[in-house]
């Protein structure tokens, strides 16, 4: 699996469907860019993107905002069970600057339950921001438990595993340039790829 091109991948039928095209994620990015640059006017702008998977559209997104605008990181570490996160996070990387007084951004790659950001929000609600509001690429709100109101959605999406653009499954496939079906089927009957892959 580790050594394949996406190519590779979709003919050895690992990848399923193309669920959002390289063109897709590229035409509704800058939707968004659009619309963050139009209610972000005059605003103390800072996009906090949270470790791994949210940094890839962090990067294109930023680049369609025409705005003077601030970055920064979070990483946290939570506590899944089943690869479904229980929401008991605990902070790995904290943000580099202050947030008190500033329009703050969540951008994620994915909310599923919701108890992620619902922690988040939380936390960075008691730092005195401006403002506080969610941006994510995907919305996967069947699974929601927690309810949160983001802002700003790429896309909505069901219940099929996905992986690319950020996404992982044991941290690969996150460079893919399209989101993907995962055939989790496939990739189990790929053991020996599995085996030499260092950080499965
Ligand atoms: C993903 C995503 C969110 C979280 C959402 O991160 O980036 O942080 O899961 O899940 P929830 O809504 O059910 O809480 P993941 O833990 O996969 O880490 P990664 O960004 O390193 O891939």
């Amino acid at each position: 699996m580790n050594d394949k091109t996406e190519k590779e991948l979709i003919k050895s039928n690992i990848l399923g469907k193309v669920l959002f095209s390289e063109c897709d994620i590229r035409k509704r990015i800058s939707e968004l860019g659009k619309e963050i640059t139009k209610d972000y006017k005059q605003k103390n702008l800072l996009l906090v993107s949270i470790l791994r998977g949210g940094v890839i559209f962090l990067s294109d997104l930023i680049k369609q905002i025409d705005l003077p605008l601030s970055i920064d990181f979070m990483s946290i570490s939570s506590y899944g069970i089943d690869g479904t996160s229980t929401g008991v996070v605990r902070i790995t990387k904290d943000l580099d600057e202050s947030i008190e007084g500033k329009d703050v951004l969540i951008v994620e790659d994915i909310i599923d339950t919701g108890l992620t950001i619902s922690y988040l929000l939380r936390n960075l609600r008691s730092r005195f921001p401006e403002s506080l509001r969610i941006c994510t690429l995907l919305d996967r709100d069947v699974r929601r438990i927690a309810d949160i109101d983001i802002k700003y959605i790429g896309f909505k999406i069901g219940e099929k595993y996905i992986v690319g653009y950020g996404l992982d499954y044991k941290q690969k496939f996150r460079n893919l340039q399209s989101i993907y079906e995962l055939k989790l089927d496939a990739v189990t009957r790929d053991v020996e790829s599995l085996k030499n892959s260092s950080s499965v």
